[in-house]
């Protein structure tokens, strides 16, 4: 393991190639707890990779956070991912977008690679990269604003100031909030219900026409129906977006997600870093597992 030296520059965006595999027809596991709805997740076609990581270590300060985490993330797809507390699927998702930049200890090593540029490369401009690669929190953030302001802060600050009505209508719609809101749009985002405004950050991110969104953990603080409101709201955004969910909720992650990520703790000589475990299709992942410690967490027998 050594330092990543940066040998990438942020070059335009090329478009590469991968074929993923087709899950194998093995019989499913009879005792697997969750329910994957395996036709929407059949996945036989070719994707484009969007995320590439290799080795990646994350170090807060002399702390190995998480380690050796290699995957790829498809275009126009949904990954997830699962795994307990403390496993580090915050500080990957957060890798991916530069947003751990502003915590001083944060230490990179290995290679992060954005159709195919690096992200940590010298002269990669992290307001750029964050532009492009959105992110939705577990608490709704909108500002204390009103509702129309709040989307158009971002646009705004981009110099993206043509037809700014019809862009901010255009991220509601594409937020399923529109015809909650068309009427009060001077109104402060702050009297709106929590999924509301968790679809209101989510406008926010796409008014500013972004190539990925991140969300960590963006139900952990919604009722049912505005869940189901936002995980509906996720298959539409996949035509256009390339998604990515860290999620508690297993279920959550066989309902929404093409492929799935299983991170967990690993804990030898007193040291308990996160390992990424297995990468798969969800079917695979909640039916087939390959690894052991997956199919405890999957089934329960772990948390
Ligand atoms: N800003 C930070 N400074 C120091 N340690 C951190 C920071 N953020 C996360 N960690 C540590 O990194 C590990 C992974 O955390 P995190 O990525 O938040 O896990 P998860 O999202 O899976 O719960 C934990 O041990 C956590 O304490
Ligand atoms: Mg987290």
């Amino acid at each position: 393991m050594s330092d990543r030296t940066p040998t990438r520059s942020a070059e335009p965006l090329m478009e590469e190639e991968k074929q993923s595999e087709t899950g194998a027809a093995t019989p499913a596991l009879g005792s697997l707890a969750i329910d994957v709805h395996e036709a929407s997740h059949a996945d036989t076609t070719t994707h484009e990779t969007v995320f590439d990581l290799h080795d990646v270590n994350v170090y807060y300060g002399q702390t190995l956070a998480v380690a050796d985490v290699s995957l790829e993330i498809y275009k126009n797809q949904i990954t997830a991912m699962i795994g307990p507390s403390g496993c580090g699927k915050s500080t990957i998702v957060r890798s991916l977008n530069r947003m751990n930049d502003s915590v001083g200890s944060f230490r990179l090593t290995g290679e992060c690679l954005y159709h195919g540029n690096d992200l940590y490369a010298t002269g990669v401009d992290p307001v750029e990269v964050r532009r492009r690669i959105g992110m939705v929190f577990q608490r709704p953030n909108p500002f204390p604003k009103s509702i129309y302001d709040n989307i158009a802060w971002a646009p705004r600050m981009l110099g993206m100031k043509a037809n700014l009505d019809e862009r901010v209508e255009q991220a509601l719609r594409g937020a399923s909030l529109w015809d909650e809101v068309k009427d009060r749009l001077k109104t402060s985002a702050l009297g709106m219900s929590g999924g509301q405004q968790q679809r209101l950050c989510i406008a926010r991110s796409i008014a500013i026409e972004p190539d990925v969104l991140l969300l960590d953990e963006p139900c952990s603080a919604l009722d049912p129906i505005s869940t189901a409101a936002i995980e509906d709201l996720m298959q539409v955004l996949k035509k256009q977006y390339t998604l990515v969910i860290v999620t508690h909720n297993m279920q959550q992650a066989a309902r929404v997600a093409e492929r799935t990520a299983f991170f967990s703790l690993d804990v030898s000589n007193g040291q308990r870093k996160g390992v990424l475990v297995e990468y798969d299709e969800t079917t695979k992942i909640f039916t087939r597992p390959a690894d052991k410690r997956t199919e405890d967490y999957v089934t329960g027998r772990f948390g």
